[in-house]
């Protein structure tokens, strides 16, 4: 089977962990990168984890670190969340830093991009500081690019400010530069992220699955991105699950955009399912989930690793 190559853009993060693991033992994605990014914790913090996952996933995918502050926005992580180290709750190796690469993540994103004889496909499940670099330091990197599949950004409400999602929050600057590249986007936002949820009967079957599941359930008792007992929200899984399992989601095309200058709402991006704002639709946004085919889906991934 041909495998899609991607490029995964993050910031683990406990819900980073376990999309990356994902992308990584799934038959139809081909990682080529991953980047590292401020946002869950610092930029030194994320990229150790990046590391440090790959080391247990026994996966020699190169990481580049990328930009430790947002573009304009004071950088407020989400260590609350993760806990401090980003991982809270298992005890992993120390990763050897042969896979780090030296160039900077924009710079390593636009050489794999540029080198490659296919499009290749962004996964966004950080803030996207790096990526805005790359469109603005790179510009023609646009037309090597399949599309920008992120988890970010909601049609409700927030999970970081009242309406704004963290993703976008944290880098909004960053989020408007993508969202108006012209370069196709799918968003995968708190709409499906809340509803993409682990059960205590899911993270038990987990738990004596394999290492990866018997990992994931030591982090789910610091995750605090929902709970162990009402459900763990798996939100960066939701933007594989969009390149391995589509059929789970209810998508709609329209008008995608991003607030940066209410004094309440900055980071709140804007769906326009109703066409006030008279643009032509620039993205695909996950409007709704089906939570029992994700639930399968998810456990069926985990069972594929490791
Ligand atoms: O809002 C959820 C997003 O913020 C996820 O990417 C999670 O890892 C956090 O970074
Ligand atoms: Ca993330």
């Amino acid at each position: 089977m041909k495998r899609r190559p991607i490029i995964i853009d993050t910031d683990p993060g406990i819900d980073d962990a376990l999309a990356i693991a994902i992308a990584l033992f799934s038959e139809e994605l081909d990682v080529k990168l991953i980047t590292t990014v401020a946002g869950n914790v610092s930029l030194d913090k994320v990229t150790y984890n990046a590391l440090r996952l790959l080391k247990f996933f026994k996966k020699d995918v190169p990481v580049a670190k990328g930009c430790s502050q947002p573009l304009i926005t004071p950088f407020i992580d989400a260590s609350d969340i993760h806990g401090v180290s980003g991982m809270e709750g298992y005890d992993f190796e120390e990763p050897d830093d042969r896979l780090l690469l030296k160039g900077h993540a924009v710079n390593e994103m636009n050489r794999v991009i540029q080198s490659s004889d296919e499009k290749i496909t962004l996964v966004a499940i950080a803030p996207m500081t790096n990526i805005a670099l790359l469109l603005k330091l790179y510009p023609e990197v646009k037309e090597k690019i399949q599309e920008i599949v992120f988890m970010g950004g909601s049609a409700s409400r927030g999970n970081k400010g009242v309406m704004s999602e963290f993703n976008m929050a944290t880098d909004p600057e960053a989020a408007k530069i993508v969202l108006s590249s012209g370069i196709p986007l799918v968003m995968a936002g708190l709409d499906v992220g809340w509803k993409a949820l682990v059960y205590p009967d899911d993270s038990e079957k987990m738990k004596n699955m394999n290492k990866t599941g018997e990992m994931a359930y030591a982090l789910f008792k610091k995750y605090r991105g929902g709970s162990m007992k009402t459900g763990l929200k798996m939100y960066d899984s939701c933007a594989m699950a969009y390149l391995l399992c589509p059929e789970m989601y209810q998508v709609v095309e329209t008008y995608l955009d991003i607030e940066l200058n209410g004094s309440m709402t900055a980071g709140c991006t804007i769906v326009d399912l109703k066409g006030y704002l008279k643009q032509p639709a620039n993205a695909k946004v996950c409007m709704d989930l089906n939570e029992n085919m994700f639930r399968e889906w998810f456990l069926n991934a985990i069972n594929k690793c490791i």
